[in-house]
Formats: C-alpha cells, sequence, structure tokens
C-alpha cells in the first residue's frame, strides 16, 4: 500500500486525532532507551515523543509521507530521523528498547506470511524483554457500497474547500475493507478538481493477533479496549496491544 499519493490529504484527516497520543507518550517515556515507530506516516505521534525527549526514529515506507514529516518536524524545530523503509524487510544496525506502531499501521499486510514477516522482523530489532504496543481498530463496518459523506470538508487558506466522499466494499474472505476515496476541491473561482484514491485495509480478530505475536516470538499480550487501560468489550471502537521480546 503506497501512500504518496493519499499524503496531501492525509493531515487534513487525521491531525485532528489525539485519543492515541498519551498512550505512545507515556510508553515512550518510559523506555529505557531508543524507541522505533513503525509506519510513522506524517510523524503525528513521532513529533509527539521526541517534543517530550523521546529518543525516537520513524519508520515509513512512503517518501511522500517521510517529506511532510520532516517538514512538520522542521517547523517544531525538532530533529528527528525518519528511514525508509517496510515492517517485513527493513534492517537497522541497532536494537531497540520499544517499538510502537499506532494507528492501524499493521493493517497493510495483508497475508498471514506478510504478517509474521513483520512481526519477526521487530522481534529482531527489539532488545531482550523490549516493549511492543500497538493498536488496530476493532472490525466494524459502514453500510458497504453506499457513496457516503462523513462529515470530512476542509477550508484552505486560499478560500478552497475539500469534500471527502468515500465508499466501502468488504472482502470478508480477506478480511479486507477497500475505501475509494473521492476528493472534490472547488478553488474560490468555482473550478472543481476531482481526486480519486484506494485504500486497502486488512482488520484483525483479538486472538488472531494475540497467536500472531506468539508465533513471531512475543509473550502473550495484554488487550485493552482503550488507550486508558479500559477492557476491551462489545462497546471498545479499538484493540490496544501491549508485549514483550521473549
Ligand atoms: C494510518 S497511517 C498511520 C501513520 C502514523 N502512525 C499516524 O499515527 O498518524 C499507516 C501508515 O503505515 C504505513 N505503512 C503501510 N504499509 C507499511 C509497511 N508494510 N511497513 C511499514 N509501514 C507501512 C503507511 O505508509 C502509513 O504511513
Amino acid at each position: 500500500m503506497n501512500y504518496d499519493e493519499l499524503a496531501d490529504l492525509y493531515d487534513h484527516q487525521y491531525d485532528v486525532y489525539r485519543d492515541d497520543l498519551h498512550h505512545y507518550a507515556r510508553v515512550g517515556e518510559q523506555a529505557r532507551g531508543p524507541v522505533l515507530e513503525i509506519g510513522s506516516g506524517t510523524g503525528r505521534v513521532t513529533t509527539f515523543l521526541a517534543r517530550r525527549g523521546v529518543d525516537i526514529t520513524g519508520l515509513e515506507p512512503s517518501a511522500r509521507m517521510i517529506e511532510r514529516a520532516q517538514d512538520r518536524a522542521q517547523r517544531d524545530g525538532l530533529t528527528v530521523k525518519y528511514v525508509q523503509g517496510d515492517a517485513r524487510t527493513f534492517s537497522l544496525d541497532q536494537r531497540f528498547d520499544t517499538v510502537i506502531a499506532p494507528f492501524n499501521a499493521l493493517m497493510h499486510l495483508y497475508t498471514p506470511n506478510e504478517q509474521l514477516q513483520a512481526m519477526e522482523n521487530i522481534h529482531a530489532h527489539l532488545k531482550t524483554g523490549g516493549h511492543f504496543t500497538f493498536d488496530l481498530y476493532v472490525p466494524r463496518f459502514g453500510k458497504p457500497h453506499t457513496l457516503r459523506h462523513e462529515g470530512e470538508t476542509f477550508h484552505a487558506p486560499d478560500g478552497s474547500r475539500t469534500d471527502v466522499f468515500l465508499v466501502q466494499r468488504h472482502d470478508k474472505p480477506r478480511q479486507h475493507i477497500t475505501t475509494e476515496y473521492h476528493v472534490d476541491t472547488a478553488a474560490p473561482d468555482g473550478t472543481l478538481k476531482r481526486r480519486h484514491y484506494t485504500l486497502t485495509q486488512r482488520y484483525y480478530t483479538r486472538y488472531e493477533v494475540e497467536w500472531l505475536l506468539r508465533f513471531a516470538g512475543f509473550e502473550s499480550p495484554r488487550v485493552t479496549g482503550s488507550f486508558q487501560g479500559g477492557p476491551l468489550d462489545a462497546h471498545s471502537e479499538v484493540m490496544v496491544f501491549s508485549t514483550r521480546a521473549v
């Protein structure tokens, strides 16, 4: 999944999302050594932690997302190290105390082989006993094949207005949710620019993640249904996993 095309839209959509920041900041501040973020995107979480003095490296496959992350760090007067790479294949000459993968980053691993390869590679980059924490959304789907507007309207300083429409389809056997984004930007003179992006996510169930982690050499994880540590129950929207490398 290449986020290059999505990079310009990404910050408009998710810069305001803050639910997870304090969980990852707490984990980063408690780390007894360097922290690695998998799928660091435009640096939403990375910068938040770097600002708190956490020694963090962001790993991200999309060059365009890294560019935006570097711009963000520069704007904030921070130096953050970003490495272009894929969770399955990256190779760094460093063992980390803690690895984090915020905001569904692992949902871009589509098959059991890809997932296991990534988990084993993350394990190989952790010190023994090192901490690994990540979150995934609880599978819950809107009406498929229905064009929706979920309130995503962005007004830019140049007076243009952007509206995001989406339609989703669900491939149950593969556990894939594909979202087609139709993004309309109307300039002040009425000119309309229409863009289209496709995003596919592989959703997980709680116990398949538990088995995957154990198979890759991690302890049985702690699983919560919120970033504040509440239980995973029928109302939870996220699954937050925390484990250690054996
Ligand atoms: C939903 S974004 C999350 C970005 C960031 N962690 C945040 O919280 O804002 C998912 C990120 O995972 C990255 N990604 C996709 N496939 C990946 C892979 N195989 N390995 C590592 N990162 C990946 C994407 O490029 C994207 O930046």
